[in-house]
């Protein structure tokens, strides 16, 4: 372990994502952080576009999102097309040097469009088709919202894919909110179609979802529906099921686009993850499919230490881009109006924010929204002109912000590395989260979020992984919460394990496989080996009992009853139903060590697990207090970014050019309460 008193130059260790080819120029040949964000001139008089547009200028914005929801503008009428908005402001746009990220609408279908085909509404699982007035609320399944989807794509496509103003295509907006699952008739069909597709047969079917019980077998295909309110516990592998069929209608309907607009622009496409915070799209799935990885990250504002909350999209956007740089699409200058106490952020805030973004691999920082709205159900939204206008603080600070994003132009393409994963799997969360399991304290977010935050505490920059994933460039696992583990994915951490890997296993993980089926034989069934023991039985606990374990650690929500095979128990539990058996478990496994802790740790208690586990890996950390310390690597340029959360000063150790104060930080110089800086250190090729 390090002495945080005067931390050494931070270590560079570059995991596997980050060793891949550079990607810097994502708009070829304009090596520039962005800075900008949603733009709707459509809520304005045109006069104020001029305005807009000065301000813009004013405050360095170098890319714009626009017509995200201006569908009904430019298709009034069904097959009547009026593109005259549009044309004028990405001139006005053009001529300021402002680029243009251009957007399909189809997040928000006219009401033309519902009124001719109202049976494209969604239908929620009980059974209620979604009202028109606000947005988002057409089934993705809908074949007559596919066609016009895809025709508006296309149009728009055709008339600005050679614009040189439009340098990014953003399709639809934030799939999977405010829907992912319709229960109306074309998606029922759809889902059979997909079920037919997945088990050939009935009987496979039929065998797959465990319908003998309850009696539940279905003789013909047309039996089976999507699985609404029912009297009680539905069938869980028909649940996960359409979990999973949703979430693939809803990554069709972005091929569908992309591949329309791909006919016609030659720009990068892609669209808006909402990567931590919208449970019901399988984003490993999406991945792949977009130019670029952009995602959307609001803070938590109400929560203490939001931004450990925000430093974990961050990682999580970055893990999906495997490494490559990404866009934040939107996050907000101060409060937004959505959350139950709409929190505005203090003066250093919203730059401590959008840098931490910056220095977990954002190449372009954008917010949600260019201008304050006046109208609609946003308008205590905040956005980079406030209402208070240009005399207002938050307006010096946006420009303020401007003028560093612009001073970091060398970190564009730089990759951030990480020697430690974290398994994260939407599937098993979806599973989890299913009716009737054995504890109603089982929380899978709150404990990534926990092990997440002990590892921030201690400095250690994480990438998060699907179990099925490439593991061999990592030192650690961790699998806080990973209670559906496939065949591949077992087999996966098996391998990384025996290849000489560090695996720590929270408690409830490896309970079930694919379609939500127990072992065959004890618990945990596709961890048994690995982690070198069985559990007889589990032991959840009651609302406010703790356990004690034998090294004075206090444990809540969860116990098991375990009988080691091959395993050591490294503590045993000194009360409660489990005394005197295995409570924190060490196996050796081929050249690896599997770790597993039944119980739930916090603080200090939790900090000490995880330690003990990267010591056991040989992999340094240094507890961090409120400094936050990201490394940028570009090969032959390195940067240290450090965001001071706290009100002291801190962070020593870092020496030589900082960025955004234009100054030389010499390795005894702390980094003042509140402030941030991105410092470009000494490397043997630049010698600078
Ligand atoms: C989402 C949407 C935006 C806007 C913001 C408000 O991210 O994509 O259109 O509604 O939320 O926070």
């Amino acid at each position: 372990m390090q002495d945080s008193a005067l931390t050494p130059q931070p270590e560079i260790t570059l995991g596997p994502q980050a060793t891949r080819e550079h990607a810097g120029d994502w708009i070829p040949g304009r090596r520039v952080i962005r800075f900008g964000g949603d733009y709707n001139p459509e809520q304005w008089p045109r006069e104020v576009w001029d305005e807009d547009i000065r301000l813009m200028k004013e405050a360095g914005v170098n890319l714009v999102s626009i017509g995200i929801f201006s569908w009904v503008l430019l298709e009034p009428e069904e097959g009547v097309y009026d593109f005259t908005f549009l044309d004028e402001i990405i001139e006005l746009l053009h001529a300021a040097g402002i680029d243009v990220d251009l957007a399909t609408p189809t997040a928000a279908p006219p009401a033309w469009f519902y009124r001719t085909y109202p049976h494209a509404r969604a239908v929620t699982r009980e059974g209620v088709p979604l009202g028109f007035g606000s947005r988002g609320i057409v089934s993705p399944s809908s074949p007559e919202y596919r066609r016009a989807a895809r025709e508006i794509a296309s149009r728009l496509a055709q008339r600005y894919g050679a614009h040189p103003a439009v340098v990014l295509w953003h399709v639809h907006n934030e799939y999977g909110t405010p829907v992912t699952e319709s229960y109306d008739d074309a998606s029922v069909a759809a889902f059979r179609t997909w079920l037919a597709r997945r088990y050939d047969t009935l009987d496979g079917l039929n065998e797959a979802w465990g319908t003998n019980f309850w009696g539940q077998r279905y003789g013909q295909w047309e039996e089976i529906d999507a699985p609404r309110q029912s009297g009680t516990a539905t069938n869980p592998a028909q649940r996960l099921d359409f979990a999973r069929f949703s979430s693939e209608a809803l990554l069709e309907c972005y091929r569908l686009e992309r591949d329309a607009v791909r006919e016609h622009a030659r720009q990068p496409i892609t669209t808006n993850f909402m990567a931590i915070t919208c449970p019901s799209v399988d984003l490993w799935q999406w991945a792949d499919e977009v130019d670029i990885v952009a995602n959307d990250h609001y803070l938590v504002a109400e929560k203490d230490k939001n931004h450990i909350h925000l430093s974990r999209s961050a990682d999580m956007t970055r893990s999906l881009a495997r490494g490559k740089p990404w866009i934040l699409m939107e996050h907000s200058t101060s409060a937004v109006n959505w959350q139950p106490r709409n929190i505005a952020k203090q003066p250093g805030e919203m730059r401590r924010n959008s840098l931490t973004h910056a220095a977990r691999g954002a190449d372009a920082v954008l917010f949600f929204q260019i201008r304050a709205g006046r109208k609609g159900a946003e308008k205590f939204h905040s956005a980079l002109i406030p209402q208070a206008g240009e005399t207002s603080r938050k307006w010096a600070e946006a420009v303020a912000l401007g003028k560093d994003i612009a001073a970091l132009d060398e970190l564009v393409g730089t990759r951030v590395g990480a020697r430690v994963a974290i398994a994260w799997d939407w599937v098993s969360f979806w599973a989890q989260d299913l009716d009737w399991r054995p504890s109603v304290d089982l929380d899978h977010r709150e404990r990534i979020e926990a092990f997440y935050a002990a590892l921030w505490h201690h400095g250690v920059t994480a990438d998060f992984v699907h179990p099925a994933a490439d593991l061999s460039g990592y030192d650690v696992l961790f699998a806080p919460a990973l209670y559906l583990i496939d065949d591949p994915s077992a087999e996966n951490i098996r391998r990384f394990v025996s290849d000489g890997g560090t695996l720590a296993v929270s408690y409830f993980s490896g309970i079930v496989s694919a379609n939500d089926d127990a072992p065959v034989g004890a618990y945990p069934g596709q961890l048994r080996d690995v982690l070198g023991l069985v559990i007889e039985e589990f032991l959840p606990l009651r609302a406010d009992e703790t356990v004690t374990l034998s090294s004075g650690a206090r444990g809540r929500v969860w116990s098991d009853d375990i009988t080691l095979t091959q395993a050591e128990a490294v503590t045993t539990y000194t009360d409660g139903v489990a005394a005197g058996r295995a409570a924190v478990t060490r196996n050796s496994f081929g050249r690896g060590t599997a770790w597993y802790v039944s119980t739930c740790l916090d603080g200090a208690d939790l900090d000490d697990f995880v330690t003990g586990v990267l010591d056991s890996a040989g992999v340094s950390y240094a507890p961090s207090g409120d400094v936050e310390t990201v490394v940028r690597d570009g090969g032959d340029r390195r940067f240290v970014i450090q965001i001071n959360h706290g009100d002291q000063p801190g962070g020593v150790g870092v020496e030589g050019r900082d960025l955004l104060s234009g100054t030389r930080v010499d390795a005894r110089d702390p980094l003042a309460g509140g402030d941030v800086r991105v410092v470009a250190i000494a490397t043997q090729s630049s010698g600078s």
